[in-house]
């Protein structure tokens, strides 16, 4: 019973010295995780980020702003035969086309459309790779994982979940 006021004094002066500590630890630890967070978000550069600064640099003017497409009403974007630019979402039909041919659309232009230029002058190959890359980031999941390509019939039938 002697003993007990100063192993009390002890344990409290422990806990003191504790509590500040640990609080120092949490708070670096969120803001190293803050820092990352930031710097991934904002700063490092993937196929898709990449791409995404390549598109809105040449193909937003026509092409829109997140993939939309040109107004099909709009005489002034309409080709001799009427065709706009059209969609690179999901609600056109880019998403037929392989990776590969929406890369070589990219690069040759279109055969049929002047308007759809050739990129090869001015973009390479990792470029147009990573332009593509940005436009099925504007895909739902569904369609992404499931429809691209030889595989859209599948996800055109009525009911499927892509509809
Ligand atoms: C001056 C307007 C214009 C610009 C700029 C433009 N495009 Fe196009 N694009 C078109 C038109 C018009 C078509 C339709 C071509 C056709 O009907 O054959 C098209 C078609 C496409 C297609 C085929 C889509 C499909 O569903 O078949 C792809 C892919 C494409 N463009 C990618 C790009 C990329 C990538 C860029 C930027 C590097 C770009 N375009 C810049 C006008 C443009």
């Amino acid at each position: 019973m002697k003993h007990l006021p100063k192993k009390k004094k002890k344990d409290s002066t422990i806990s003191r010295i504790k509590k500040p500590g640990n609080t120092k630890l949490v708070f670096g630890a969120v803001l190293v995780s803050a820092l990352f967070i930031f710097y991934f978000q904002f700063f490092a550069s993937t196929p898709v980020t990449r791409g995404e600064e390549i598109y809105n640099t040449y193909c937003v003017a026509c092409h829109g702003v997140r993939g939309v497409g040109e107004n099909p009403e709009d005489i002034y974007a309409m080709d001799e035969y009427g065709f706009v630019a059209p969609p690179m979402d999901d609600t056109g039909h880019a998403w037929h086309h392989t990776d590969e041919q929406l890369i070589r659309m990219t690069l040759e232009g279109s055969p049929r459309n002047p308007r759809m230029a050739a990129w090869k002058h001015v973009l390479t190959q990792e470029d147009a790779e990573d332009v593509v890359e940005y436009i099925k980031s504007l895909w739902s999941p569904y369609i992404r994982e499931n429809c691209q390509g030889p595989r859209h019939m599948e996800c055109m039938r009525i009911g499927s979940p892509a509809q």
